[in-house]
């Protein structure tokens, strides 16, 4: 009798601690926007344009001459003003065509966030604004990363833009 109840309690006791702990545990990815709002956005920043914040946000300008500098992936919030409301800055050499292009243009096509992401936009890019941005001046960048977004990533993006880029 008296060591059924002692298992009883060892029973409860674990169950306790199984149900307070991985809700603590899986807060990491929350960064600065906790709670977030839900958003359309939301997805495309916790798969993949998180890391891009290692070399585009403000502290991590200074070790880069020529970066582009509007972009700033910091929180899901400013990589969302940045890439909608922006056009590329502080690029230098080849790279200089593509100053003032738009991040998030009017079709994934034509947006620079795409074409440093997708071969095929890449490979096609044609802004008749800036002639000199092409294939030979923008860079890809998930060689920087270290890793491609996922086909479906990609998708989503594309669904994203041409939705008109909802936040
Ligand atoms: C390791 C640092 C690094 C990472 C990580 C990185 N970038 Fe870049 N990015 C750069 C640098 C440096 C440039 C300037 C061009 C160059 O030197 O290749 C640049 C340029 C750009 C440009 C301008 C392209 C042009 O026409 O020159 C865009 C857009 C861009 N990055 C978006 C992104 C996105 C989106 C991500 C994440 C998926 C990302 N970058 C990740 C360093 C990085």
């Amino acid at each position: 009798m008296t060591a059924r109840w002692i298992v009883g309690v060892g029973v409860a006791v674990a169950m306790g601690g199984c149900g307070n702990e991985p809700g603590a545990g899986t807060d990491s990815g929350g960064g600065g926007d906790t709670g977030g709002t839900g958003g359309a956005f939301d997805p495309l920043y916790s798969d993949y344009f998180q890391t891009c914040r290692s070399c585009h946000m403000p502290g991590a300008w200074g070790t880069h001459t020529g970066i582009e500098r509007t972009l700033d992936f910091s929180t899901v919030e400013t990589a969302y003003q940045t890439l909608t409301t922006g056009t590329a800055s502080g690029l230098v050499g080849n790279d200089a065509a593509c100053n003032g292009v738009r991040l998030v243009g009017s079709s994934y096509e034509t947006s620079l966030v795409a074409a440093v992401l997708d071969e095929n936009v890449h490979a096609a890019f044609n802004d008749p604004d800036h002639p000199g941005c092409d294939a030979d001046a923008i860079p890809d960048m998930t060689v920087k990363v270290g890793f491609p977004p996922s086909g479906a990533f990609l998708q989503a993006l594309r669904d994203w833009i041409d939705a008109g880029a909802p936040r």
